[in-house]
């Protein structure tokens, strides 16, 4: 396949999509997002392992959702939808909001008010949206949208919507056809939960197509002051610097219990203060910028690891282990400034510059 021909996820993995020649295909060419190689994290993760790193952030809007986006716009599109509708932290809202500019149609975003990143919010009011600012939570907004949703002719584009699940099942085909089967173990965030429903089915789809021989262990992380799932109840005011996954009653609870268990994997939660600490070792040692919701993943591992987690099940085999890492870091640029020194001013005279580097 040419560099050229690739244009975007549904006509990349149509035979696994709910669509057919009539259905408009609305897309800004997006998966196909690289798999990297991280090589202090497999170092960190000991002999015969293998730390890669799905870079979803590198998807047109700067996250995961346009693989679902697309193909939820699209179906709506062909359903004759003249407006669509979304709840969000922030990423389906600027995911939303650039597919529906696209596709010439309407779109209304309700926000929770102070609680989503910057870069997220200027997408979707860049793209033209009707951004409503909800003074609750993430969760408020959504009972909302859902509510609108099922009494005006505006179609829900949440992952409530089946198309969203379809679209993002093909990060995980992405995956097996870029290591040659499935990996042994997935790290991945949980806010929602939309997102491990949809790797999981997607996984299962290849093995059973014979694309892949195997299926992952799925390894899901919430916040702690986020983690209904893992508390094993909703949290009435969720909070956590990682805003995208700040979230305390997910709509897709029950289909991630059943990812969790039918690949005999875990949902555990980690501290804000561990989220910040891999959010900085992926920028320092890896060179990926990726949002703190995504850096989320890389705690998760490195609490794997520490409690001997991949030691258990090793052989003398390889074990491959793919940590998603689901929005960039350019998202939350107040939180990255936050969590680094400020530039150092100085006068524009040399002799003091090569004092302060050192030379
Ligand atoms: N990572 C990022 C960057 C996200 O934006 C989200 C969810 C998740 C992880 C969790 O995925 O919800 O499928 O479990 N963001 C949603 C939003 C809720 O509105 O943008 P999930």
């Amino acid at each position: 396949m040419s560099r050229q021909s690739y244009n975007g996820i549904i006509r990349e993995y149509k035979e696994f999509l709910p669509v057919d020649e009539k259905t408009p295909v609305i897309t800004l060419n997006e998966g196909n997002t690289p798999l990297i190689y991280a090589g202090h994290l497999s170092k960190l993760a000991g002999k015969n392992i293998e730390v890669y790193l799905k870079y979803e952030g590198l998807n047109p809007t700067g996250s995961f959702k346009d693989r679902g986006m697309t193909l939820a716009i699209s179906k709506a599109c062909q359903e004759r939808a003249t407006a669509v509708i979304c709840a969000s932290t922030g990423n389906t809202s600027a995911s939303a909001a650039a597919y529906a500019a696209v596709a010439g149609i309407k779109c209304i975003v309700l926000i929770p008010s102070g609680a989503i990143a910057l870069g997220k919010l200027s997408q979707a009011l860049i793209h033209g949206a009707r951004v409503l600012a909800v003074k609750g939570n993430f969760d408020k907004a959504l009972d909302l949208v859902k509510e609108i949703a099922a009494k005006y002719p505006i179609t829900l584009v949440n992952s409530l919507n089946p198309f969203r699940i379809e679209g993002q099942k093909t990060a995980s085909f992405e995956i097996c056809d870029h290591l040659g089967d499935a990996p042994d173990f997935q790290v991945m965030p949980v806010g929602n939960a939309g997102n491990i429903t949809a790797y999981w089915k997607g996984y299962k789809e290849y093995k059973s197509s014979g694309k892949s021989s195997k299926l992952p262990v799925m390894l899901g992380f919430q916040a702690e002051g986020a983690a209904p799932i893992v508390r094993n109840k909703p949290v009435k005011n969720p909070e956590t610097i990682a805003t995208a996954i700040r979230i305390g009653n997910p709509a897709s609870w029950k289909s991630a219990l059943e990812a969790r268990d039918e690949s005999r994997g875990l949902i555990d939660m980690v501290s804000d203060a561990a989220i910040l600490r891999a959010y900085k070792i992926l920028a320092e040692k890896e060179g990926i910028f990726a949002e703190p919701a995504s850096a989320a993943s890389i705690a998760g591992l490195l609490k794997l690891i520490e409690s001997g987690y991949f030691k258990k099940p090793l052989s003398e085999n390889k074990c491959r282990i793919v940590c998603i890492l689901t929005g960039h870091g350019l998202k939350d640029p107040e939180r990255a400034m936050k969590s680094v020194k400020k530039p150092k001013l100085i006068k524009p005279d040399l002799k003091a510059i090569l004092k302060e580097i050192g030379y």
